[in-house]
């Protein structure tokens, strides 16, 4: 998923008119605020705040929000940044610079005043009341593109969910759509959404219960999903085909990659798989063995919590994943930034310590730079010095990348033979979830298995080996 192409600009939103329930969504189905042309000229605000200890400077954070605005469709006219120590409680920025901002955006004329900072709904509320405009954070902003990208059903569902889950705490007395509908049609017992209200309700908790009607609804639509997959992922891995996940920041060549090495193999993939989801592929290592290769969301910093959220499942890809390959875009003026960001996150997402390869892209664009001055520039940005340069566009370096693809998965299982006795039956299942089993048979010491199993895990099933002799790499 990403954010690169420009469709119909947004443009309003609900401060501009009442919205219903159907504008949050609009005509297409997707969007969190109303289209139209021309483009919203947009003032974009960012803060460094001391106390998040954020590697990005408050410039560009600030030129990635930019792209990001331009991305949605609006035109950005100007770029304000305050330092502080702690973001304000009444304005997030502080009350002076708020003033500037009131000044800045008129003179600019610009109809929206976008903050790089996730605000609260308080925070939103008095800014809009202040700069007299309508107020996005980099959530809402986020969460809009991604809106007019999803292309799955899956990924609308999640996205649809993130959006309502971020709406709720925002809703306020002025959405009074359903009341107007309520008075054309005389009252509490009429039907449709009027059919819903209760004796004594106001407005605002209608709207509340409606959308927390559709929040349910689209978790049961996504535990479905979700049960789907998880039977996709117990065939793969009975399988015992190996997971690589490509991870990375946005923008960084995850998707160019993927399609450069399954290349012609995406039309021989196994039919056992043919109902994979569209972004994983198998390819054939060097050595000949099959391995299936999955992209993931890319990840940006600020990434809103309801996406991580939302997209935690799809993320779970990256859990099933016997090794990761970080693709990083060496070329960007922040690729460090983006790497430190990546890194987070996947702390956050809990697998920070999974096998990873380090794969830097784009390296047709530095033709000319040296091999130690690559090196230089690895070192400098904290990177593993084990890294593998390609160039996905060209397909360069491909054939290297395939062979450290089969060394590392190598590194990262140890194979075992074990005897687990029944009272231990939560080896096995662990083993079936992220091993590979070979053959498994049973007796009356215990189920007897015999295959390859992450080297994390490796200490767990020693006790039960049956011939220690036979562990090898
Ligand atoms: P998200 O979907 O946002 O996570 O992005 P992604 O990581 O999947 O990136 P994608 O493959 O969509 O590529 C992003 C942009 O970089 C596209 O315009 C690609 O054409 C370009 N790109 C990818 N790989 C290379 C490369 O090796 N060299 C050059 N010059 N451009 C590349």
């Amino acid at each position: 998923m990403g954010w690169r192409s420009h469709r119909t600009p947004p443009a309003g939103g609900p401060w501009q008119k009442e919205a219903t329930i159907e504008d949050l969504r609009t005509q297409d189905g997707k969007r969190l605020y109303p289209t139209a042309a021309p483009r919203i000229r947009a003032l974009l605000v960012g803060a460094e705040v001391a106390s998040f200890h954020s590697p990005w400077s408050a410039e560009d954070s600030l030129r990635e929000l930019a792209m990001l605005a331009e991305t949605a469709g609006l035109e950005v006219v100007g770029q304000v940044y305050q330092r502080l120590d702690q973001p304000y409680p009444k304005f997030f920025i502080g009350p002076g610079k708020v003033k500037e901002v009131a000044a800045l955006r008129e003179q600019l004329g610009a109809g929206l005043v976008i903050f790089d900072d996730e605000l609260s709904p308080a925070q939103t509320r008095n800014l809009e009341e202040v700069l007299q405009a309508g107020v996005l954070d980099r959530t809402a902003l986020i969460l809009d593109i991604f809106a007019q990208h999803a292309q799955t059903h899956e990924g609308r569902l999640q996205v649809e969910l993130a959006q309502y889950q971020y709406l709720l705490p925002r809703l306020r007395r002025q959405w009074t759509h359903l009341e107007r509908q309520a008075g054309t049609s005389g009252g509490t017992s009429a039907g449709g959404v009027v059919g819903l209200r209760g004796p004594g309700e106001t407005q605002l908790e209608i709207d509340r219960r409606l959308i927390d009607r559709r929040i349910a609804w689209l978790k049961a639509q996504l535990a479905d999903v979700h049960r789907h997959r998880e039977l996709y992922r117990k065939r793969r891995r009975q399988s015992g085909i190996p997971v690589v996940a490509l991870v990375g920041y946005t923008n960084a060549g995850k998707s160019t990659l993927l399609n450069a090495l399954a290349g012609a193999d995406v039309y021989t993939a196994n039919q056992l798989f043919a109902t994979l989801d569209p972004t994983t592929r198998q390819i054939t290592l060097p050595g000949g063995q099959e391995v299936l290769l999955t992209d993931t969301v890319g990840f940006i910093q600020k990434l809103p919590t309801q996406l991580i959220a939302a997209f935690r499942a799809t993320l779970e890809e990256i859990n099933e994943a016997d090794l990761l390959l970080h693709v990083v875009d060496l070329t960007h003026p922040n690729a460090q930034e983006h790497a430190q960001t990546v890194e987070a996150t996947l702390r956050e997402l809990g697998v920070a310590d999974r096998p990873m390869l380090t794969v830097l892209n784009k390296v047709d664009l530095m033709e000319g730079l040296q091999a130690a001055d690559v090196a230089n520039l690895v070192a400098e940005m904290g990177l593993p010095s084990d890294f593998v340069a390609v160039s996905a566009l060209k397909g360069w370096g491909l054939d290297a990348l395939r062979a450290r693809i089969e060394m590392a998965l190598g590194e990262a299982m140890v194979a075992l033979d074990v005897r687990i006795p029944y009272q231990r039956n939560d080896l096995v299942s662990l083993w079936h979830r992220r091993g590979v089993v070979e053959r498994e048979e049973y007796d009356n010491a215990g189920t007897h298995i015999l295959g390859r199993i992450p080297r994390e895990l490796a200490r767990e099933f020693i006790p039960y080996q049956n011939r220690p002799d036979v562990v090898r790499r």
